[in-house]
């Protein structure tokens, strides 16, 4: 099959929703669907119990999970589907982010009881920047919850999206009937008592006037046709160009859980959602279809056996064809590396590849050359954009508290920033070195890490911060001046870029009053 071809039939794609709506239930029913699997259950939630604080083998036997499941590939109608997983628990929020980095649409699940949750809005927040084309499937219609047309003002309103459904429920909860397919124009009924199987019982419903519809839906039938005329005068009709262009997201309607919707959706999406897009470089928009190979970095994932040092980079392939033992050109490091054992994920399995095209992820064994948003090249010298660190919102010192090892110690911390578990900021006045994360939960995973992966002890002492931003300005008058004032609250992340340390909203607001001239940005690309 030619690239393009091969190109064009590619589909690679996040499930994201704020824990508990149900993203881990609608990817197994896509694997399902998608003959990827054949019995539910076979997906493990990626998810660390609420609780489970403590717990490191939870933790530890998460990341064996997450290994299997952090792309889930599969072919459906010709298409090559890959699923990119991304950590339920929301102290993992930066993975999520990065992997959105990765993707070329993405389909965010919402419980129609619970409506947008604050998970939710924060990374729609990045497909927003990122313009990434989103599909939402609201979930649990067999259980009773808000008004689809509440959900849908919600949606628009907390999401800043404009909406249009391509599916409709009639009733919900105990007298749900079924969902109304715009897009196919066909009616699927829901019977409650036949939960888990693939439901044969749709209906192709041309004209929704006709008083055979009476028959499945009554007595809803009329709300159910007042319901359709609102929609289509309050509601834009579906154009492919707006959902590309990540201005309108089409909604569905179902239950993951009774496999309700869920086809209805999958056929809608390999129609609908992009192939690989074009990515930009701080040089130059790589297109896919480009013969040469380039793609980024943007996991990594350490081996969870201590004796070998090994991880696993995740690779995104941009453009051209990914070839087994070809020589690549390692950008950052100028170096040329061949890989002999490149790895594929196909549903839970993984297997070594000869060749992958743009859209794949592959997995590269590593043993310390990558970190996340390397580039690889066949020559070119260029590094992809938006791979961005965010900044983070809880803060510790980091101490040895192992005098002997005090190398061990600053390799381990090394290498965890280099996956990207949190980051590290050296403050200017004193030398002393901060974690940064966006949970709780990453202190532990890097305390626990570092002793049982590098024999190293550290201990966390407080500190008192709200935000930290990284600093620019052309004003040199002015940044100067900052500088001196601010100094105690200066550091420098792991690049050496300036970052200002607020300690409250109100000291970041003043600063940002009062220097009008520096830009203070919360992610570390700009
Ligand atoms: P997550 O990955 O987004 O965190 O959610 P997950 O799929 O794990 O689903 C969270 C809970 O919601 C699960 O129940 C799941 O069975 C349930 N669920 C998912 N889809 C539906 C649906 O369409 N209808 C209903 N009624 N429930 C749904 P749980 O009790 O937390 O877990 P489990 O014991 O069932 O695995």
């Amino acid at each position: 099959m030619s690239l393009e071809k091969e190109i064009k039939r590619r589909r690679t794609f996040a499930i994201v929703s704020h824990p508990d709506a149900g993203k881990t239930t609608l990817t197994e029913k896509l694997l399902l669907f998608g003959g990827a699997i054949h019995v539910a259950g076979a997906v493990k939630s990626n998810k660390i119990k609420k609780g489970a604080t403590s717990d490191f083998m939870e933790i530890e036997r998460q990341r064996g999970i997450s290994v299997a499941t952090s792309v889930m590939g599969f072919e459906y109608k010709d298409v090559k589907i890959n699923i990119l997983d991304t950590p339920g628990h929301e102290d993992f929020a930066e993975d999520t982010f990065r992997t959105l980095t990765a993707v070329d649409s993405v389909i965010i699940v919402i419980d129609h009881a619970k409506g947008v949750e604050s998970q939710t809005r924060k990374l729609m927040n990045v497909c927003r920047m990122r313009k990434t084309p989103v599909i939402v499937f609201v979930n649990k219609l067999d259980r009773t919850g808000k008004d689809p047309f509440d959900i849908l003002d919600e949606i628009e309103s907390e999401l800043q999206i404009k909406v249009r459904p391509l599916s409709w429920p009639i009733s919900q909860g105990p007298t749900f009937k079924g969902v109304y397919n715009m897009y196919e124009k066909k009616l699927n009924l829901f019977f409650s008592d036949d939960k888990q199987t693939v439901s044969d019982d749709v209906v192709e419903i041309t004209d929704v006037s006709s008083p055979e519809l009476d028959k499945y839906i009554s007595p809803y039938t009329d709300h159910f046709r007042e319901d359709l005329h609102l929609i289509d005068e309050v509601y834009p009709s579906f154009e492919l160009e707006t959902y590309l262009s990540a201005e309108v997201a089409p909604v569905f309607f179902g239950s993951a859980l009774n496999n309700f919707g869920v086809q209805e959706l999958l056929n809608c999406f390999i129609n609908i959602a992009p192939h690989p897009r074009k990515s930009t470089t701080d040089s130059r928009i790589v297109d896919p279809f480009e013969s040469k190979l380039t793609g980024f970095v943007f996991k990594i994932h350490a081996n969870m056996d201590p004796n070998h040092r090994d991880r696993l980079a995740f690779l995104k392939i941009c453009s051209g064809t990914f070839e087994r033992n070809k020589p690549y050109t390692h950008v950052r490091l100028g170096k040329q590396i061949k890989f002999s054992s490149p790895s594929a994920f196909m549903a839970d399995k993984k297997s070594i590849v000869d060749f992958a095209y743009p859209g794949d992820i592959i997995g590269l064994h590593d043993t310390g050359n990558f970190k996340i948003g390397d580039t690889l090249t066949e020559g070119e010298n260029i590094m992809f954009k938006g791979i961005p660190s965010f900044s983070p919102e809880m803060f510790r010192y980091i101490e040895n508290a192992d005098p002997m090892k005090f190398k061990q110690l600053s390799k381990g911390v090394d290498q965890l920033m280099d996956e990207g578990v949190a980051q590290l900021f050296t403050q200017k006045s004193n030398g002393r070195k901060i974690i940064g994360t966006v949970g709780a939960l990453q202190f532990e995973v890097i305390q626990y890490r570092l002793e049982h992966e590098y024999s190293a002890l550290c201990r966390y002492e407080p500190i008192n911060l709200y935000k930290a931003c990284w600093i620019e300005s052309t004003n040199k008058e002015q940044l100067d001046d900052f500088r001196k004032r601010k100094y105690n609250n200066l550091a420098v992340d792991k690049h050496g870029r300036e970052v200002f340390l607020a300690d409250s909203p109100y000291s970041l607001q003043m600063a940002q009053d009062k220097f009008t001239d520096i830009k203070f940005h919360f992610t570390s690309e700009f």
